[in-house]
């Protein structure tokens, strides 16, 4: 992947790509009035609340809250990473992507090719073994799935894979490199020795690593890559490639543990099928796995190591359960694994055991109601200790607040809001439930400008605000000079640049905001908003100001002055209301 991708490449991609354009080829889209509007891609509706604006080059679903730019569009669609997202536009514009390149980031073009010519070399083996074949045979794999999932074999020896691909020094180096050698005493030798092949791709298909397997009891059953600079076992998902494949957006995908489930299960009809690669489901993981699908099943063991691991993809699943999402569990009877099962029943009785599986909820509060005494008030309470922190990482929202309401029936009693006592300030609930902000001339201001930045021209002098310390008020200054600069940008350009800002997610809210649509009362709310910011810090100081007596003759002059200014502000506002 290697280096960055400096800003301006970002404002320049943006500049060049037209977000309607790369939507409608995705979705169909209608023009409202200066928008164009669909059923949103990314949760089930019948009436369209999905909006494309092409004059701030942003998408938002006002009902389930997705938002973003072109870039966040392709994505949340595409299940992209970022650079991924960027580089698939850039191609679309005709546009190279430069690198800040950083000297850790080389390029590792050959190390994918090397990796590429290891699964080809593998599986020109398994074609030559008769062995290997019969083993996938009796395991009871197609030879069309096999295929698919590019699945080979090394042959025993030391120096197959050396002999092949190791011809010079600079090639081993990238075999040692790509993970693909052990090293010993007399020195370097093949890793995978008389074993089944499971190559394992990146999104975009490209291979990163292997899981091999044993065909008979010697050495562990499995072994895996080793991590290595393409391949880090915690962000990547066996299977992710081909499911994504089998189409653009599923409407589930399945977690199971082993590589030879996700084939079977593909092979029995489930091609939305994903496995962990030997370790416990990590948030990134989870992140990926929404961005395929907006239900994920994880397919556990019942017994115990199952339900632990279950409980760790739990974990790690609720900061992600933003609205339209969900997450379930299948428990397994014991002594099945997926494989074994989808074989056992076939297509249409596993499916029925999927659409079976325990809610997310349900796994939750068993698990807690069954460790504590839920009769005692001492039981009931530790309940309400140990689940709330658990709860508080699900994002605002329904699920969030019916996760807590049914943890004050549990606990039979209301317990307090918030972890920290009072609710959040200026938050109230809006029609849906979901927490709505209020409009403070703060919030109004930064909205209007982060959605209209030539706005900023408006903005006056920021005289008035020498020394001001209200909530929020170095985002907006900071705002002010940076759309002042760059008058033309577009929305989507300046959250991208503002990317890593601590204030990022506050202005994508802010973007998402409906405000009148023509420009004169625009600029008319937007110069309220700055007056009533004004009014707000004029307040400020004049409460600051010690008593009247105790004021020298300066203070009482700025006093003076303050509250003069205040009258003027009030008449202005009360000016364009009356208009
Ligand atoms: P399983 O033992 O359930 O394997 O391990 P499986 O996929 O069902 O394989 P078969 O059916 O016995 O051939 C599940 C996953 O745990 C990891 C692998 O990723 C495996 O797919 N694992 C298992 C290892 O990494 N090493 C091992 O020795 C065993
Ligand atoms: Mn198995």
């Amino acid at each position: 992947m290697g280096g960055l991708i400096p800003d301006s490449f970002i404002e320049e991609l943006l500049g060049r790509t037209d977000i309607v354009e790369i939507i409608e080829r995705r979705v169909p889209l209608k023009r409202a009035g200066r928008e164009f509007q669909a059923c949103c891609p990314f949760h089930d509706e019948k009436t369209p609340s999905f909006t494309v604006s092409p004059q701030k080059q942003f998408y938002h679903c006002f009902g389930c809250g997705a938002h973003g730019s072109a870039i966040g569009f392709m994505m949340n669609f595409e299940g992209l990473e970022f650079v991924d997202a960027v580089e698939d536009l850039a191609h679309h514009a005709g546009l190279d992507v430069p690198r800040e390149v950083t000297r850790a980031a080389k390029p590792s073009a050959d190390l994918y090719g090397i990796l590429d010519a290891a699964a080809v070399f593998y599986q020109e083996e398994l074609k030559n073994n008769q062995a290997a074949v019969d083993y996938l045979k009796k395991r009871g794999l197609s030879g069309e799935i096999a295929k698919e999932f590019g699945i080979g074999f090394a042959p025993q020896g030391w120096d197959n894979l050396i002999t092949r691909l190791g011809t010079d020094a600079a090639r081993m180096a990238l075999l040692k490199r790509a993970g693909m050698l052990s090293e010993g005493k007399s020195g370097e030798y093949d890793k995978f020795r008389h074993r089944i092949m499971f190559p394992i791709h990146d999104r975009r298909g490209r291979v990163i690593g292997f899981g091999g397997r044993a065909l008979e009891d010697d050495g562990p059953k499995y072994l895996n890559s080793p991590e290595t600079e393409l391949f880090h076992k915690g962000r990547e998902l066996y299977g992710l490639y081909l499911a994504r494949k089998s189409q653009a957006k599923l409407d589930r995908i399945l977690v199971v543990e082993g590589y030879m489930d996700v084939v079977a299960l593909a092979q029995f009809g489930f091609p939305n099928c994903v496995a962990t690669l030997g370790t416990a489901t990590t948030g990134d993981q989870a992140e990926l796995l929404f961005r395929a699908a907006d239900e994920v099943v994880y397919c556990f063991d019942g017994d115990r190591a199952g339900r632990k691991a279950a409980w760790r993809a739990l974990e790690a699943t609720l900061p992600r359960l933003r609205e339209g999402r969900q997450a379930r569990f299948l428990f397994l009877p014991e002594g099945e694994d997926p494989d074994s099962l989808v074989r056992k029943l076939g297509q249409d009785e596993f499916s029925e055991r999927l659409s079976e599986a325990q809610s997310l909820s349900g796994f939750f509060f068993d698990r807690f109601t069954q460790a504590v005494d839920m009769d005692s008030i001492d039981g009931r309470a530790k309940l309400v200790e140990t689940a709330r922190p658990l709860v508080e990482k699900i994002p605002d929202g329904v699920f969030h607040d019916m996760m807590i309401s049914e943890l004050e029936t549990l606990a039979r009693h209301r317990i307090a809001k918030r972890a920290g006592g009072a609710a959040k300030p200026s938050v109230s609930a809006g029609k849906t439930g979901k927490p709505v902000q209020q409009r403070t001339p703060m919030r109004m201001a930064l909205a209007h400008l982060v959605q209209n930045p030539a706005l900023a021209a408006n903005a006056g002098g920021l005289d008035a605000f020498e020394g001001c310390d209200l909530a929020g008020f170095e985002i907006y200054r900071e705002l002010v000079d940076f759309c002042a600069q760059s008058p033309n940008m577009t929305t989507a350009q300046i959250l991208e640049i503002w990317h890593d800002h601590p204030a990022k997610s506050h202005l994508n809210t802010l973007a998402t905001w409906q405000l009148p649509g023509d420009d004169s009362r625009m600029a008319q709310e937007y110069r309220d908003a700055v007056v009533g910011l004004e009014l707000q810090w004029t307040d400020v100081q004049i409460a600051r100001m010690p008593k009247i007596v105790e004021l020298a003759a300066e203070q009482r002059k700025k006093l003076l002055s303050l509250q003069q200014r205040r009258q003027e502000l009030i008449a202005a506002l009360q000016g364009d209301s009356s208009e």
